[in-house]
């Protein structure tokens, strides 16, 4: 496992390389910004996963991790209560929010390798109890459809 986007480098910073010139909307285009990217980073670290046992990158650092459980804890949320982690990736804060005590939690992913990777993961874990789902966020939650809600309903 490897703590990341910390900005010390890594691959943040790789895939950042390659941004142009700012577009229409004057925001500069970002691979990190396409699921193109994420299922290549997400193939490759399901690999690695599989040969080695890694389970890869942790984006915004164990650090950060951390500090969410704290708040959670010093907020008093119930570990009842429904947790849900957006681009959940390899699902390392899933396992750390089951193992502090949250007992539903919930992770979701448009990238089909990165659930694949958390499936595995959690499995190896023991936790079985934690529910993925690969799911577009953008796409579930245009209106006037509550997709997402409908989509969590059936995981
Ligand atoms: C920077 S990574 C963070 C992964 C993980 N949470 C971590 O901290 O290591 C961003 C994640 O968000 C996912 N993602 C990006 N856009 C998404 C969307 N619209 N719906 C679902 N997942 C998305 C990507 O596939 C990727 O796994």
């Amino acid at each position: 496992m490897s703590a990341g986007a910390d900005g010390s480098g890594g691959p943040a910073v790789a895939a950042r390389s390659g941004e142009g010139s700012p577009g229409e909307d004057g925001f500069v285009p970002s691979a990190l910004g396409t699921r193109e990217h994420w299922d290549a980073v997400y193939e490759r670290e399901l690999r690695t996963f599989q040969e080695y046992g890694d389970t890869g990158e942790i984006w915004f650092g164990e650090e950060s991790m951390n500090r969410l459980i704290r708040w959670m804890q010093k907020r008093k949320i119930p570990l009842d209560a429904s947790v849900l982690d957006i681009g959940t990736g390899n699902g390392v804060f899933l396992v750390e929010l089951a193992k502090f005590g949250f007992s539903n939690i919930t992770g979701i992913d448009y990238s089909p390798s990165a659930i694949q990777l958390s499936g595995s993961i959690t499995e190896k874990e023991g936790l079985s109890n934690i529910k993925l789902k690969d799911l577009n966020f953008s796409k579930s939650c245009q209106p006037p459809s509550s997709a997402l809600e409908a989509d969590l309903e059936t995981v």
